[in-house]
């Protein structure tokens, strides 16, 4: 039987890796990872489980140099998950280009090649509020007033907005996937495990007191893999998972993982202040693996509340998203397997599942 090739941009992330492993044990389909660097990928211990799965070698902006390689031809569809996530007001010039310019130049490829375009955005765009008692479903407006000083977020909503004004014209189908924070095993570039990460190692000195929402990996997974082929999908999916005030998110954490919890709680000014002193005390010290605190920007985001909900995604996708300490359970137990310094501060503190 001839597979029908798939393209995945974004395939050396997180999300990436996940989707790779799932395309790569159906035996209808050719996953095409799109790749800036070979060599970097060939270094990364878990590509060489992968089976089956083809490299092209280049930028999501700029598919002149690639777009016309023969194991293209048929395209059956481009999951875009491709992005600069970087949560900072520093540099944001190479993001928003990445970040939108990447999706217009897929939906030209898309228009080319006659192909639905999965597009994975963000939460962020529509769903985070100053007050907790708020949600956004997939008609609810962008909220630019509380994150577009955010250049990830803003990125992401130009990204949108262009993407599907473009799409439009062309004819495209473009289905936009919006996911909150994504956890799980296997975030091997510490993206959002790495705030678990820090408490874990016993360096999150203080948190603000806003709220988070998070959602497994492996079941957003599930969910994109429907949505390229579900007929007749919706524009916009949310994948809603689990909302947590900060607080108790990390008691939660620390619970599992058999460390302390968080002993101090800031208001956001004093946490920004902090954060920016910190900043600046790390340009002027040796290089480090970590900042001593993480951006100002990512205190103002914890300060925020991030509500969620969907109006299609249970229907048209069996989105169902799973026990949220499931989750949080694989999380601390593939970085303590993985993260070389955690392994022995973890040995023997996890908590096992009831059975
Ligand atoms: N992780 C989360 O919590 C989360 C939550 C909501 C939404 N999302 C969205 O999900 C998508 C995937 O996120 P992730 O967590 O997998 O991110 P990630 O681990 O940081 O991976 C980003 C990927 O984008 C690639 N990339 C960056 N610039 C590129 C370019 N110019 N051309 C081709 N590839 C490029 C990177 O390739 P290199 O290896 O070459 O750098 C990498 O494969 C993103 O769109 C993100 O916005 C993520």
């Amino acid at each position: 039987m001839k597979k029908t090739p798939f393209l995945v941009t974004g395939a050396t992330g997180f999300v990436g890796r996940h989707l790779l492993q799932a395309l790569s044990q159906d035996p209808e389909v050719l996953p095409i990872a799109l790749v800036r660097d070979k060599k970097s990928w060939a270094s990364q211990n878990w590509t060489h489980g992968l089976k089956g799965v083809e490299l092209i070698e280049g930028s999501v902006t700029e598919p002149k140099k690639w777009k016309d390689d023969p194991r293209l031809q048929g395209l059956g569809g481009i999951y875009h998950l491709a992005a600069v996530i970087k949560h900072t007001r520093r540099e944001p010039e190479e993001m928003l280009r990445t970040n939108v310019e990447g999706l217009l130049r897929m939906v030209e490829l898309g228009a080319e090649r006659n192909c639905r375009v999965l597009f994975v955005s963000t939460s962020g765009t529509v769903g985070c509020f100053a007050t907790p008692d708020r949600q956004a479903d997939e008609k609810s407006p962008y909220q630019e007033a509380t994150v577009g000083s955010w250049p990830y977020y803003a990125s992401k909503i130009r990204a949108e907005r262009e993407g599907r004004k473009l799409a439009e014209s062309l004819g495209v189908e473009l289905v936009v996937l919006r996911p909150p924070v994504l956890l799980g095993p296997g975030d091997h570039r510490m993206r959002a495990t790495s705030h678990i990460a820090r408490l874990l190692r016993g360096k999150l000195p203080f948190i603000v007191n806003g709220g988070m929402h998070f959602v497994d990996i492996r079941d957003v997974t599930q969910a994109m893999l429907r949505a390229m082929r579900v007929s007749r999908p919706k524009p916009v999916y949310h994948l809603c998972g689990t909302t947590y005030r900060i607080e108790a998110f990390f008691q939660k954490v620390a619970e599992l993982g058999g460390v302390p919890p968080p002993k101090l709680q800031l208001p956001p000014l004093a946490a920004k202040l902090l954060a920016k002193t910190s900043g600046l005390l790390d340009r002027f010290l040796p290089p480090r693996p970590h900042p001593i605190l993480p951006d100002p920007v990512v205190f103002e985001m914890a300060s925020k509340h991030w509500g969620l909900s969907s109006l299609y995604a249970k229907e048209d996708l069996g989105f169902v998203s799973r026990d949220p300490d499931a989750t949080l359970r694989d999380t601390i137990q593939w970085l303590k397997e993985n993260v070389p310094e955690l392994k022995e501060k973890l040995e023997g503190r996890l908590k096992t599942a009831p059975l």
